[in-house]
């Protein structure tokens, strides 16, 4: 029925630069230079990308096989890989639903700093100077227009759906972001401190090591390919039959890495530059200071040692990074519009407000009790409720779905996959290794 008439990716590079567009986000820029910084620098760098390439590049592949087999949303997907129990399999969909719209709301708001740094340097060089500085600095009412209207953007781009909204959207502007990392990079290494930090970045110091550190490296590992919430599920089922997902899989988890690792490049010399011109980032215990906004506090003062230039590059970053914010944040709301189109047969249009308007609303209540409630909604679902599901998601491909069928689905793409290295390692990495992994980091 609605299958044949589904939206697809036009093009095979059309779905790698959207799914990377979905991984490549606040994850990279924010949250892993953030997470390095306090914990540690290389060792956390070395953790992460262990529990990339051995964890979550194989659930990638999974999540993706699975939504281009259901060829519908999470939850009939998960239905049909598991129709021995399609209610448990629904629950699991419904679950990574509600876990990707908490994850969709605190994001907003960070997002919706991002457009605060963007906007306030211009209206600083014409003229209003109150009105930048409230875009610039912490406040509820800052913090709630702001995420408003970025969540006004995410739907409007959702409500037209994949093929002209998300492709268009996450096309040729990744390599942009990439090359002006690099540009900035340079920048800040002939810095005076800059070299403390890139130490900091590359050369491990053992004793940082500690079972949190794990802990926090997997869940950033599954934010930033957008895991176990069912994202990648959902761009899976738009993928074309003849794409071959292991290849395309490690395309976008090689290119999201890389962006991290350029942003950690960039963002621990950046602080410590930062630092060398009177910044505070750490305190006399060793800790950092406010590390949620820390990006926020770095980057601006870097951009003022660059002169009127720095003003530019400042604003082009801002501006690209609100973009790769935008093509994560689509993913996200995808996934309950998805839903609520196929299950509840609604408009998108319609769907897409509703599903959009409640989000907000919960993205304000953790605005007005930002303290207690901004780390806990991060923590439980990138910490948690991401592992917990891409577990749930590993067993069932190792142990429910049927192995015959797994492998013909693959095989679409990837005719050789029978005779492949992949093929002899992936399965039972999936049903064991992965799984085991997973608790043992649990219970570490
Ligand atoms: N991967 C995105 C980022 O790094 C965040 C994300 C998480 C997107 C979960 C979709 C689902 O910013």
């Amino acid at each position: 029925m609605a299958s044949s008439s589904r939206a697809q990716f036009s093009s095979r590079i059309g779905f790698i630069l959207a799914a990377a567009g979905s991984a490549v986000g606040l994850g990279n820029i924010w949250g892993f230079p953030t997470q390095a910084a306090s914990n540690g620098g290389a060792v956390f760098l070395f953790v992460y990308l262990l529990m990339v390439f051995a964890l979550a590049y194989p659930l990638l592949v999974a999540e993706l096989t699975i939504g281009r087999y259901g060829n519908a949303n999470p939850i009939k997907s998960l239905r049909s890989i598991w129709p021995q129990q399609r209610g448990i399999a629904a629950l699991l969909g419904i679950a990574g639903m509600i876990a990707v719209s908490m994850i969709l709301s605190f994001y907003a708001i960070v997002a919706g700093w991002l457009f605060g740094f963007l906007v306030g340097p211009i209206l600083e060089a014409i003229g209003f100077t109150t009105a930048a500085n409230w875009l610039e600095s912490f406040s509820t009412s800052r913090n709630l227009i702001l995420m408003i209207v970025f969540m006004i953007m995410t739907i409007m781009v959702v409500r037209n759906g994949v093929a002209n909204g998300i492709e268009r959207w996450s096309t040729r502007l990744m390599p942009v972001l990439l090359v002006l990392f690099v540009v900035m990079t340079g920048y800040i290494l002939t810095q005076e401190g800059a070299m403390e930090g890139l130490k900091m970045f590359l050369v491990p110091d053992f004793s940082h090591f500690s079972s949190g550190l794990v802990v926090s490296a997997m869940g950033q590992a599954f934010f930033s390919l957008s895991l176990g919430v069912c994202s990648m599920m959902v761009y899976g089922s738009y993928l074309r039959k003849d794409t071959n997902i292991p290849k395309t899989a490690a395309q976008v988890a090689l290119l999201d890495t890389s962006v991290a690792f350029v942003a950690g490049l960039l963002i621990l010399p950046a602080m410590f530059v930062a630092q060398h011109n009177g910044v505070e980032i750490y305190n006399d215990a060793g800790a950092l200071l406010d590390s949620d906004t820390l990006v926020f506090s770095v980057l601006p003062a870097m951009f003022n040692t660059m002169g009127t230039g720095g003003v530019f590059i400042g604003i082009l970053f801002f501006v690209l990074m609100v973009i790769a914010a935008l093509t994560s944040s689509i993913s996200m709301l995808e996934v309950p519009v998805a839903c609520a189109t196929e299950e509840l047969q609604q408009d998108r249009k319609v769907a897409v407000w509703w599903i959009g308007g409640l989000i907000t609303i919960f993205s304000s209540i953790i605005v007005f009790n930002f303290g207690d409630m901004f780390g806990l909604v991060i923590s439980l679902t990138t910490e948690y409720a991401q592992p917990i599901l891409g577990m749930c998601f590993a067993l069932l491909v190792g142990w429910i779905w049927k192995r015959d069928q797994v492998l013909q689905e693959i095989k679409e793409g990837y005719p050789e996959l029978e005779q492949s290295l992949f093929w002899k390692i992936w399965p039972w990495y999936v049903r064991v290794v992965c799984p085991v992994m997973m608790l043992m980091v649990f219970f570490a």
